[in-house]
């Protein structure tokens, strides 16, 4: 597995001709984006069964759209594994944008999937 760490070095300019430490410096914006941390293990299809329940279920589920029941384990596995789930849940391009007509789930649901995937798509 590849992790790509993105540093931020802070370079701290002081002045001699600063009034006051206490002076607020400029806010900086970073373009940083923190890497994904899946290193918590033991996540199973019930870690991320709730985000699919409340976003996906609705069309997913029943015959399935797209053909696909994400309530089922073995469907969610099969989207995972085909690159789909990931694909479609972070907008990439070639794959529909799911929820489909919905806003994107958030980060955090997202990295959770992404981690769940990570760590060998456990039942
Ligand atoms: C409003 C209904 C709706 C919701 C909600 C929805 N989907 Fe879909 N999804 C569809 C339809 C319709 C298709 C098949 C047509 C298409 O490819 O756009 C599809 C297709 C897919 C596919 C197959 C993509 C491919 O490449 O063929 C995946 C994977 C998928 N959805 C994942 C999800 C996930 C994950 C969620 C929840 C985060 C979700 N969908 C929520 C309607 C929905």
């Amino acid at each position: 597995m590849k992790k790509i760490f993105f540093l931020a070095a802070t370079v701290a300019i002081t002045s001699a001709a600063c009034k006051s430490s206490k002076e607020v410096s400029k806010t900086e914006t970073p373009v940083i984006k923190t890497p994904v941390d899946c290193s918590i293990s033991g996540m199973t299809y019930a870690s991320i069964k709730p985000i699919l329940e409340v976003n996906c279920n609705n069309c997913h589920s029943n015959g399935g759209a797209g053909g696909f029941d994400f309530t089922v384990f073995a469907d969610v596995k099969k989207a995972a594994q085909k690159g789909e789930l990931l694909g479609t849940i972070k907008h990439a391009s070639g794959f529909p944008k799911m929820p489909a007509r919905s806003e994107k789930l958030d980060q955090e649901s997202i990295d959770k999937i992404e981690c769940w995937i990570k760590n060998g798509m456990k039942e």
